[in-house]
């Protein structure tokens, strides 16, 4: 690679870390693996350290990721007194082997470690003074961090106030620090979803989203129910006599913080490796997840002598836990088309055993993958099962390379209909225009359509297979009109299957209107979206007429929902359809019932609205009745909630803080209401069911 060459590569691996960077830790939805994210920040170093003129402040080579929320003053930001850092990491026992020589050599003798885990959830500092914490802080960018001390304070394992001072072995001093870990144990996590799925919200990807997410909740009330854990991991403070880190930990277990006992002293190479090899296995068997374990140099003054760089201590680095993968052999490539046109290319594999099933198939994302990865037919290829259910390739083994391959060539046409591929500057993935006549979309929209968030008609994708090739249906209002005898066509079926799926769509023409909505497959139009729709326009004509300056005026419409709507009702196709189906009866309006009162799970809570908001304040007041609460003027000691919007009066708000008034954004009201998910989520479920 030339200068120039290397120069192109830096400022791209520079700008997909960083975003991805903001996608781990500020929106906490990341969309790649941490292996993957690993390789590309390893790809960086090494550029870098072959052409240094090329590192700049700016890389992220040089500081670690900022966890600060951009919500504007959501939380108070402070200066760390002691820069958090990050830790280098590898995956590899030589590397870790290099690490140890490197730190043997500059103490001139023999070197005690700490091997502990790592916990895989959001870092934390914890401040003390006199015994008692009096704030929390995330990492933040390193120098500065989030206060999210209210929301600490709700999280049973972190000691409000320590035990009294008199009977330990070191005394803790008057004021310290201590950090480690908030994360959430497998067993909340698996709830906390449960509760998401049966309100319909997305669920979190992992239980370290879930944790980071929770964390910034902008209700201490919320997060006490999230069922969060932590570990401190780190001292730091000024105590006589106290010379190494295992020291530190035992004196701060009588202190009484929770530190996990799953830590081991090591006084050579072969005791680190051990304890790799027993955690390597052993952590599929722990409560909660961790990604690797962290070797610490174990005394303090070798630790001083050692330093640090911009980034993380040159006395400690982590090996990481590789996300079960395995090596195999990219034979070739399909592509799929979704429902929206979308195009996914899809590996087929050397069958390969990973975590106890064979994989043939695997993910590729899209086509700026292939390209990043530089992935070639032919190649052997790294498939993962990270905490999604379908696997996906990571990377290449380049030195595996076989000779004559060709960089790959993404397809220009779709590969079900023939028509050139298109793609929008702002979205990743091609997709196919023909939105009419391409197979896997009609049918992907008549699943859509039938599935469980939507109508709720029995069938899925077996059923929709068979109705489609048999020309029986071809758009969704085709069900309603269905002739009993085309279904006897139907393979498998018989007079009951008839009945079956007659009474469920009969039954379909009940659902509330904000589920037809969400049925119709609008793009962009999710459940949460069409609820909104629903409750402001009332009716399927009021939203095919509004016009657009209106459209957005409605809660949570932007420029991109608005003209997806907008195009959507000028098809003449769709017109048609919408025609039919007002015919078979599907509900059109919204209840007088469902528009007045969407739940009840404000009855009874009262509400000062104060500030600016995404929407007019008339909205927001609409929103809280809908929900059974009542909006107040003035703050007094009869008021539940302040909905605190930007640029709001601060006399207003200390005032709701003498008062103890709960204090809430916008955001998290709708989260509270059940309107939008709190936080930061990766994926919708959704599945359809096959029940014939
Ligand atoms: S020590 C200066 N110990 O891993 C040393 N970190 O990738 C600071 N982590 O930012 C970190 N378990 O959030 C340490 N036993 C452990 C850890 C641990 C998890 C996290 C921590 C850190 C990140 C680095």
């Amino acid at each position: 690679m030339n200068r120039s060459q290397a120069a192109i590569r830096v400022k791209e691996l520079k700008d997909a870390i960083n975003e991805h960077n903001k996608k781990y830790y500020v929106l906490n939805a990341p969309d790649i693996s941490d292996f993957e994210y690993d390789m590309l920040v390893q790809e960086l170093v090494t550029l870098e350290k072959k052409f240094p003129h090329l590192v700049t402040d700016d890389s992220p080579t040089q500081h670690v990721g900022s966890d600060i929320s951009q919500e504007n003053g959501a939380f108070r930001q402070v200066p760390h007194n002691y820069p958090m850092l990050s830790l280098s990491n590898t995956y590899n026992r030589e590397e870790l082997l290099e690490f140890h020589n490197r730190v043997t050599k500059a103490a001139g003798q023999p070197v005690e470690y700490v091997c502990e885990l790592k916990f895989d959830g959001t870092a934390i500092c914890l401040s003390y003074s006199n015994g008692q914490l009096f704030r929390a802080l995330t990492r933040g960018d390193g120098t500065i961090g989030d206060d999210i001390t209210r929301n600490v304070r709700r999280i049973a394992s972190v000691p409000m106030s320590l035990k009294p001072a008199d009977t330990f072995t070191f005394p803790y001093p008057v004021r310290f620090e201590i950090r480690g870990e908030i994360f959430m144990p497998f067993s909340s996590f698996e709830e906390v979803n449960a509760h998401r799925e049966e309100n319909g919200e997305p669920l979190f990807a992992n239980p370290r989203n879930a944790a980071a997410g929770t964390l910034k909740l902008l209700s201490p009330d919320l997060v006490e129910n999230r069922g969060l854990d932590c570990f401190l991991y780190h001292l730091i403070a000024d105590v006589p006599g106290l010379r190494t880190h295992w020291q530190a930990l035992e004196a701060a277990i009588q202190w009484g913080f929770p530190i996990s006992h799953h830590r081991r002293l090591c006084r050579n190479i072969q005791e680190i490796m051990d304890f790799l090899d027993y955690w390597d296995d052993a952590r599929t068997t722990l409560p909660f997840a961790t990604d690797g374990v962290v070797v610490k140099v174990n005394d303090f003054a070798l630790q001083r002598s050692l330093g640090m760089t911009a980034k993380s201590p040159r006395w400690a680095t982590a090996y990481k836990f590789k996300a079960q993968q395995a090596a195999t052999k990219l034979l070739s490539v399909d592509f799929q088309v979704g429902r929206t046109g979308a195009v996914t290319p899809v590996a087929n594999l050397q069958p390969v055993l990973l975590s106890g099933t064979t994989v043939k198939r695997a993910s590729l994302h899209n086509a700026d993958q292939i390209a990043l990865h530089d992935i070639r037919l032919g190649d052997t290829v790294y498939v993962e099962k990270g905490g999604e259910i379908i696997p996906k390739v990571v990377g290449v083994d380049l030195n595996s390379r076989p000779n004559g391959t060709e960089p790959f060539r993404y397809i220009t046409h779709c590969p079900e209909c023939g028509t050139p591929l298109e793609r929008n500057p702002e979205e990743a993935k091609h997709f196919c225009p023909n939105r009419w006549e391409c197979p896997p979309q009609i049918k992907g929209r008549i699943e859509h359509f039938m599935s469980r968030k939507a109508m709720n008609i029995l069938g899925g994708q077996a059923l929709v297979e068979q109705l489609y090739s048999k020309h029986i249906v071809s758009d969704p209002s085709d069900l309603y009109f269905l002739n009993p005898e085309s279904l006897s066509r139907l393979e498998n079926w018989g007079e009951k299957s008839t009945e079956n799926l007659r009474r469920s769509i009969e039954a379909s023409k009940s659902v509330p209107f904000h589920r037809f909505l969400y049925a119709l497959g609008i793009p962009y139009v999710g459940e949460t979206t069409a609820k909104y729709l629903a409750s402001h326009f009332g009716s399927l004509d009021a939203l095919r007429y509004a016009p657009p300056a209106e459209l957005i005026e409605a809660p949570e419409i932007g420029d991109k929902i608005a003209a997806s709507i907008r195009d959507f009702f000028e098809h003449s196709r769709i017109i048609g359809m919408i025609e039919r189906l007002r015919v078979a009866g599907l509900p059109f309006k919204q209840e007088a019932a469902q528009a007045e009162r969407i739940s009840g799970k404000m009855n009874g809570n009262r509400f000062v609205i104060s500030g600016n908001f995404s929407r007019s304040r008339e909205e927001i007041k609409k929103l809280v009745e809908s929900h059974g609460g009542k909006v107040l003027s003035a703050i007094s000691g009869n008021v539940d909630y302040l909905l605190a919007g930007e640029k709001m009066g601060p006399s207003k708000l200390q005032k709701a803080f003498q008062l103890g008034i709960k204090i809430i954004s916008e955001t998290e009201f709708l989260a509270l209401i059940g309107e939008l998910p709190p936080e930061g989520t990766l994926f919708e479920t959704g599945t359809t069911e096959t029940l014939f």
